[in-house]
């Protein structure tokens, strides 16, 4: 197998980044440092390090679907001692989630061990789907729907378009559907920040044609073969 693929599917990095780490000299192979593009190894014998640790290979591939809450972080460690999404996700190996979701937002996140699954599926070549359901204090006009789908400008820099329908309104509250297939940090509360609304609850509830269906907050499972061959062609 070449190494930038060993890694990847290790959950390392992108297979770009790889290349980037090996040509750093960050790689060692048996003991031997490799800064080679292309090298080949047996991933069953040979021993691979980065910066001293050592890479395998998960044992199985888990792909995992689930109903993120709101108040948790999706890092391993977080730095203000949050909770965190893996307090709900015991798994004795390290599943990494494919994209993120903001500390307040809740829905749909999708969860691996499949380095080279994951980055596929967050690579901007997919530019995969994300839907989500907005709920923001107040009403919002016509012509403020319209900058949005246009894309809005934040600091100087237009944020890309986005497809935003209006589901309901009542005194207090509007509800919206906005699909983006950029995966910007803070995307969608940009947006509305950018037009001065305040988002009241933000969930993701489909990524590609995978659904958050009718998994409750903070239950996960195991996604279909169909799911999963929904997320990436061939590239
Ligand atoms: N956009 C956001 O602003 N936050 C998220 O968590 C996801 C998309």
């Amino acid at each position: 197998m070449r190494l930038n693929k060993f890694l990847s599917n290790s959950g390392v990095a992108s297979r770009r980044k790889c290349d980037e780490i090996i040509k750093e000299g960050k790689v060692f192979v048996n003991g031997r440092q490799v800064t080679e593009l292309g090298t080949q190894i047996n991933e069953k014998k040979d021993k691979v390090t980065v910066e001293g640790k050592k890479i395998s290979l998960p044992s199985s591939f888990v792909y995992i679907k689930f109903n993120k809450p709101k108040g948790y972080a999706c890092t391993a460690h977080d730095e203000k001692g949050r909770k965190t999404i893996y307090d709900l996700i015991p798994s004795e190996e390290r599943l990494f989630s494919i994209g993120r979701l903001d500390y307040d937002t809740e829905g749909l996140l999708l969860l691996t061990n499949d380095g080279d699954f994951a980055n596929k599926v967050a690579h901007p070549k997919y530019s995969i789907e994300k839907e989500y359901r907005v709920t923001v204090e107040g009403e919002i006009k016509e012509s403020e729907l319209a900058v949005m789908r246009k894309g809005v400008v934040v600091n100087g820099e237009r944020m890309p378009s986005a497809r935003v329908e209006k589901l309901s309104q009542d005194e207090k509250y509007t509800k919206l559907s906005v699909v983006i297939d950029e995966g910007q940090n803070r995307q969608v509360r940009r947006m509305f920040e950018a037009i001065g609304k305040n988002i009241h609850l933000l969930k993701r509830v489909r990524i590609g044609s995978v659904r958050l269906g009718g998994l409750k907050r903070g239950d996960y499972r195991d996604m279909t073969e169909e799911e999963l061959n929904s997320l990436v062609r061939p590239m």
